[in-house]
């Protein structure tokens, strides 16, 4: 499968789709990067422990990433979103003795990029400020790297955060800003495609059943998991008929080339403190002349019923 190193802020949708790159052979987890985001650090660690033990992984490295982002105020996370704990209503057993001094310090990431070099594809999920590091202090060793899939940004699209920014870009602007600016061979996936990939009640309740037959502790936690992210977003947005998965749309697209529909516009991240703080900006003029910002390809749409298929097929497959 494509070797894939992980960068996330395990919350709900970054945890189903750690998950689901653990049972899908197309894809080869090689190092997962915890981060600040959605749940502080040390519970985004703790959380890919957990999935690590669950799924008897323990060959991949996890990298302890950022703590805080480059903002220099204090940072915003969300528990009504993602429950304290980042498992929604899933209490995860008490690892403490699991973590302490456990994880890889972040030079692990240089070497694991010079380890599979053009091979590599990283995914970031949550904000971009480990990355934004690696290409600081390693720009040459990162610029090896095949590919870069981001879930983050929204483009003609309303943002979530505010009415024009997305969170995994509002939480760190700067980052995103320096990634944007320096990375190649990038593959953004915004709110556009991501907010419509959703998972319904009747989805979970289908993959619950299944799972309980095989009584495995990763099946345990997927719907006490969806249904409190579900309830969120009902709550928010009444309309909404269910859940999206943000960033397991993002991880699926690296194996779905030919389901999903990209344009390549120039893009950039408004730093700018103001009402615009944390937008992104793509040039989707029909001119010859663009602005120069940095190219990037934008997914803009995709097949949702292979996508929603693949989901359940997947998350109830035998690991
Ligand atoms: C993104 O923000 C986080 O809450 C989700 O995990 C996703 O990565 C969506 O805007
Ligand atoms: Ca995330």
């Amino acid at each position: 499968g494509r070797k894939v190193l992980f960068f996330g802020d395990f919350g709900i949708d970054d945890i189903v789709a750690l998950i689901y790159a653990f049972f899908e052979d197309e894809i080869d987890i090689v190092g997962i990067v915890a981060d600040y985001g959605n749940v502080t650090k040390s519970t985004a660690l703790r959380n890919a422990r957990y999935l690590q033990e669950v799924s008897q992984s323990y060959e991949i490295p996890i990298i302890a990433g950022a703590e805080r982002s480059a903002l220099g105020t204090s940072d915003v996370f969300y528990p009504e979103i993602h429950g304290e704990e980042g498992f929604g209503g899933f209490i995860p057993p008490d690892l403490t003795n699991h973590f302490e001094n456990d994880f890889e310090n972040f030079h692990v990431i240089y070497d694991l990029i010079e380890q599979y070099n053009e091979d590599l594809i990283i995914v970031n999920t949550g904000r971009l400020t480990s990355l934004a590091t690696s290409y600081i202090l390693y720009p040459d060793t990162v610029a090896k790297v095949k590919e870069l899939y981001i879930m983050g940004g929204a483009f003609n699209f309303p943002g979530n955060v505010t009415p024009i920014a997305e969170a995994n870009i509002f939480g760190d602007p700067y980052s995103a800003n320096i990634v944007l600016t320096y990375g190649r061979n990038i593959t953004i996936i915004p709110l556009n495609v991501t907010q419509s990939a959703i998972i319904t009640p009747e989805m979970i309740n289908f993959i619950d059943k299944q799972n309980q037959l095989k009584q495995t502790e990763i099946g345990k936690i997927i719907k006490p998991m969806l249904n409190y992210y579900y309830q969120f977003y009902k709550a928010h947005i009444p309309t909404i008929e269910g859940a999206p998965l943000h960033d397991l749309i993002t991880l699926w697209a690296i194996i779905n080339e030919d389901k999903m529909y990209y344009e390549t516009r120039p893009v950039k991240v408004v730093v700018n403190i103001g009402e615009s703080f944390g937008q992104t900006i793509g040039d989707f003029r029909q001119m010859i002349q663009l602005a120069d910002y940095p190219v990037h390809r934008i997914g803009l749409n995709y097949n949702y019923p292979a996508f929603i298929n693949d989901v359940i097929r997947v998350l109830t497959s035998d690991v």
